[in-house]
């Protein structure tokens, strides 16, 4: 049996539901040698803003037990470089779902990053990241303000044709609550989870870890609330819901379809192994023949009780 692995997500047909994920594959052309972009279901580029960003001072990563913190910043080459000077090679890719990540300091950030963004050809959606932990101003802000959240979804929706998928942050109380209010302002999926913030010191120097002080944490050390927050969360909303969090295998990411995502995104596995996502996808294939799947669709939401 050759398995479907197609999936449907915010209106886009994927081959299969994985998807790098953003600020863990570069904006996708860094990967051309080590991955078959065409085989992957997606992948999502760094978080791009209006203005080209620097970041913040190293040092920015720290790995911890079974994970990792950064706090890169959103450093990036700025909306108009990116249509310029990587969408063009990108686009060279056939059948490559491109998802351009958004971040911005204010509403206003977040509307003219996305009208710049509406000139390149090529791109197939949008991730509003209303959760990055790691800048002064915007971002997390928005995303853990049920009001903010309301009000740059819902002017971000006006200003973009293509599909908008909101990243959530998991740094909130009640996640059912916020995938609510994305999907209320016109949202078209919801992905989730972002870091968690978090912190780590050096006991020899009794200095902080990372310049920035906190930091986000990621990888297989969050997935357990990872996979929670995305069942809570795709029980309030009636869209589709992206989950991420620590997946570095097929079993990871069908515990999170299980969970009630209908595609998973893979971040941190890709710096221990830049071919993780494509594996997963080959890994997604076998698993599911053995275990008689023949549409891994179908395992969307289909935990037992
Ligand atoms: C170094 C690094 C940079 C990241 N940059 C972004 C970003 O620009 N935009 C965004 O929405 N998420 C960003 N993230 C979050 C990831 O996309 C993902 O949500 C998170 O790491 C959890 O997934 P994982 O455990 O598989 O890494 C970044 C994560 C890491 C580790």
């Amino acid at each position: 049996m050759t398995p479907d692995l197609s999936v449907s997500i915010a209106g886009i047909r994927l081959k299969n539901p994985v998807i790098a994920a953003s600020g863990t594959f570069g904006y996708g052309v860094e990967f051309e040698d080590v991955v078959h972009l065409d085989r992957l279901g997606g992948f999502v580029v760094k978080g791009l803003s209006r203005e080209p960003m620097i970041g913040n001072p190293p040092p920015r990563l720290f790995e911890t037990a079974a994970g990792m913190l950064n706090s890169i910043g959103l450093q990036n080459v700025g909306a108009r470089a990116f249509i310029e000077e990587k969408l063009p090679k990108l686009r060279e890719i056939k059948g490559a779902v491109i998802i351009a990540n958004v971040f911005g300091y204010t509403r206003e950030d977040y509307e003219k990053t996305i009208e710049i963004l509406n000139e390149g050809e090529g791109i197939t959606a949008y991730e509003l990241n209303v959760s990055c932990p790691n800048t002064q101003h915007g971002g997390i802000q928005f995303g853990s303000d049920p009001r903010l959240l309301d009000e740059v979804v819902r002017s971000s929706r006006r200003f973009s044709p293509r599909p908008l998928i909101v990243k959530l942050s998991p740094n909130v109380t009640s996640i059912g609550q916020m995938a609510h209010i994305a999907q209320e302002a016109g949202a078209d999926a919801i992905s989730l989870v972002n870091t968690f913030v978090a912190m780590s010191i050096d006991v020899k120097t009794r200095k902080p870890r990372i310049a920035n002080v906190t930091a986000g944490l990621s990888g297989p050390a969050i997935k357990p609330i990872a996979v929670r927050m995305v069942y809570e969360a795709s029980k309030s909303v009636q869209i589709p819901v992206m989950g991420m969090g620590g997946i570095s295998t097929a079993a990871d990411a069908i515990e999170f379809m299980l969970a009630g995502a209908s595609a998973v995104q893979v971040g941190t596995a890709n710096y221990w192994d830049p071919r993780a996502t494509e594996k997963i996808v080959g890994e997604l294939s076998r698993w599911c023949a053995e275990h008689e799947v023949p549409r891994i669709a179908e395992l969307t939401g289909a935990l037992q009780p």
